[in-house]
């Protein structure tokens, strides 16, 4: 436990600037769930200043949760600290438990100068993917002058990354509206021009035509779910998308493709390009060091295609 808590000191107080960060910049502290800490693979520690998100994906048991509550609160860095919330994740609609302050009303991630609105505590997820810290980084030494398809795009992050560097135009894709509209204020609180950026609440499976439309691309980023019921399965459906990527490519263009399912490993996501046909790959982008893993393969996986 005296290792949960003092990398949320040391993280709080912004101590991690080797990884990039500064001081208020949304970051994990604490990463049980890549195995590397001994029976710790059920807790991960998120810090969006001034509150962090504990969560749990499977019970703590009872002493030991007491245990941490009292030393939480009692933190060498607990001025920093306004908002310490708990989030159940094993349990039926993720609830989350107040253990100092109150969940504020509004709260945005900090991240390379730009925010991301967060929703605490009415979802599994915040809004934010911190994990895709790299992916961001990418998307933005790519994005000037690019035409850009963000599919699976969630609250349009990648969008927000892309019209600040200067992309000509984005369309963002998803099913669900709420993301979407969070997307649209993620745009607005960053100031930023949406004259050439899409946000379209559809089906990625039921829309090519309008994708097409839209195109050719030169970047397309695919960041689908592992498993969603009734809407992705990345064992059957990700061969689905990549199949379309070639029709909807510029020449020379790129893909950004992601792959979150701790079943499926990289040479999944290499298969189902080399199955279509006409990519490279480029590069892997790995995941920040702050999520460390003991199996790489289990963790978050991106792989760079280039369309030849
Ligand atoms: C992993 S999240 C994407 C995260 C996002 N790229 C980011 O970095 O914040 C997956 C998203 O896929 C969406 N989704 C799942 N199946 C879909 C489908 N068939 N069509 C459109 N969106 C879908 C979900 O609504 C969810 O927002």
């Amino acid at each position: 436990m005296q290792n949960i808590l003092d990398r949320i000191t040391s993280g709080v107080n912004g101590h991690q600037d080797e990884n990039g960060y500064v001081n208020d910049d949304a970051r994990r502290l604490f990463h049980g769930r890549g195995h590397c800490f001994d029976q710790l693979e059920f807790v991960t520690i998120d810090w969006f200043s001034p509150l962090l998100l504990v969560s749990f994906f499977k019970a703590p048991k009872e002493v030991w949760l007491d245990s941490f509550k009292q030393k939480l609160v009692a933190l060498n860095a607990a001025e920093k600290i306004e908002n310490i919330i708990l989030q159940h994740r094993y349990l039926q609609g993720s609830p989350c438990e107040i253990l100092k302050g109150a969940v504020p009303d509004t709260l945005n991630a900090h991240e390379g100068g730009l925010d991301f609105r967060l929703t605490i505590g009415k979802n599994q997820n915040v809004g934010f993917f911190l994990d895709m810290k790299n992916c961001r980084q990418w998307l933005k030494e790519q994005a000037p002058g690019k035409k850009i398809l963000n599919l699976f795009s969630y609250t349009c992050a990648f969008s927000v990354v892309a019209a600040s560097a200067g992309a000509t135009s984005i369309v963002n894709m998803d099913m669900a509206k709420g993301a979407l509209s969070t997307g649209k204020t993620n745009h607005e609180i960053n100031d930023l021009d949406t004259r050439s950026v899409f946000f379209f609440a559809h089906d990625i499976f039921k829309s090519w035509g309008k994708i097409r439309k839209y195109g050719p691309y030169d970047c397309i980023v695919v960041d689908p779910p592992s498993f969603q019921r009734g809407s992705f399965d990345a064992r059957k459906d990700y061969i689905k998308i990549v199949n379309k990527l070639p029709e909807l490519l510029a020449t020379d263009g790129l893909v950004m493709a992601c792959l979150n399912s701790p079943e499926l490993d990289f040479d999944f996501l290499r298969e189902l390009f080399d199955r279509v046909g006409g990519f490279e790959e480029q590069r892997v982008i790995p995941v920040p060091d702050s999520f460390p893993e003991v199996d790489k393969n289990k963790g978050l996986k991106t792989v760079v295609f280039k369309k030849t």
